[in-house]
């Protein structure tokens, strides 16, 4: 099992690769690879760490030999958002990194899953597809858009407001990932019940979490340790899928013939091939179904600004 993270030396990339050092199955190897030159710095500190999972550290002119050989490869490279940012603001920088990471995957290690954490998540997510469609390599079971986040988020405000303990809930968290596409299925939370006022404060505040840590981290950036600890539940549940345990996510994947959008976060059966069984979502709530209708728009624009970015 070889996980490669690509954006390694940023505030995601080394909470995860710490979190991936620390819990990856014995005898993995943990690439990291970064345009910051502090990244062979990185690999060293976390090789000091005594597990059985050997880390190596690769700058900017090492792409091909870090990705070479990969099982997963998940990316963090970019630019984070500032205070007054969207993460659409964030587009035109981070897409073109996004491109060219995948073109790199595409031609070292094409049958690699691919976990994208890049934002604007909503729109990357189908430029990886298109830009591995470029080159002939697209696999829609192993791309995958990173909307772990959001689920743990959800899991602490609810234990939060109810006094529960976050380890026990389970909240289903369906859509994209950017302000209103994030669509929490409070309905479905088991032994959980909330008044109208509860459900729609709990939603506001789950579809803005990512700001509240921007504002509070005042210019300094956003979630990278939440985000470091998301990546690493969504790298370690792929990792048991792949090892042959049976293993349900929710992520933002392509889904077929969807009456809501060509990529949406679903409950996904993971498997040795990546996703083995989109599962449907369920029963909405009547304010779950009207939130849902009123961000498809969005999120299918969002899809199609990738689409254009690869092909225009
Ligand atoms: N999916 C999510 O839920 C979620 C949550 C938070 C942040 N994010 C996104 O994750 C990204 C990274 O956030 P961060 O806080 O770690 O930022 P950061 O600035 O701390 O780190 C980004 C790293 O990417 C590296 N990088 C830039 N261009 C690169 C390239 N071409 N190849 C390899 N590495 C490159 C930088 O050198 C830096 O080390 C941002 O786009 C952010 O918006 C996603």
């Amino acid at each position: 099992m070889k996980v490669v993270v690509l954006g390694a030396a940023g505030g995601i990339g080394q909470a995860l690769s710490l979190l991936l050092k620390t819990q990856l199955p014995a005898g993995s190897e943990l690439a990291l690879y970064d345009v910051a030159p502090v990244v062979p710095g990185v690999a060293v500190d976390l090789s000091h760490i005594p597990t059985d999972v050997k880390v190596t550290g690769h700058g900017k002119d090492e792409l091909e030999t870090a990705l070479s050989g990969a099982t997963i490869v998940l990316i963090p490279a970019g630019v984070p958002r500032k205070p007054g940012m969207d993460r659409s603001d964030l587009f035109n920088i981070n897409a073109g990194i996004v491109r060219n990471l995948v073109d790199a995957i595409a031609d070292t290690c094409p049958s690699a899953c691919i976990g994208i954490i890049t934002n604007p998540v909503n729109t990357t997510v189908a430029i990886a597809a298109e830009a591995l469609k470029a080159k002939g390599v697209y696999d829609k079971n192993k791309l995958f858009g990173v909307t772990t986040l959001d689920v743990i988020r959800s899991e602490t405000f609810v234990a939060e407001l109810k006094g529960l303990n976050a380890a026990n809930v389970h909240v289903p968290v369906i859509g994209g990932h950017s302000g209103t596409t994030i669509l929490p299925l409070l309905s479905q939370v088991e032994g959980v019940s909330f008044s109208d006022e509860e459900v729609a404060s709990l939603t506001h505040r789950i579809q803005n979490a990512g700001t509240e840590v921007v504002e509070a981290k005042a210019g300094g950036g956003s979630a990278t340790l939440s985000m470091g600890q998301a990546a690493a539940r969504f790298c370690l549940s792929l990792v048991a899928a792949i090892k042959g345990d049976n293993v349900v996510e929710y992520t933002y994947v392509q889904v077929d013939d969807s009456a809501d959008a060509a990529f949406f976060a679903h409950p996904v059966r993971l498997g040795p091939n990546g996703v083995e069984e989109i599962l449907p979502y369920g029963e909405l709530s009547e304010y779950e179904q009207k939130a849902k209708d009123d961000m498809l728009d969005g999120l299918r624009k969002d899809i199609q600004l990738g689409v254009d970015f690869v092909n225009a």
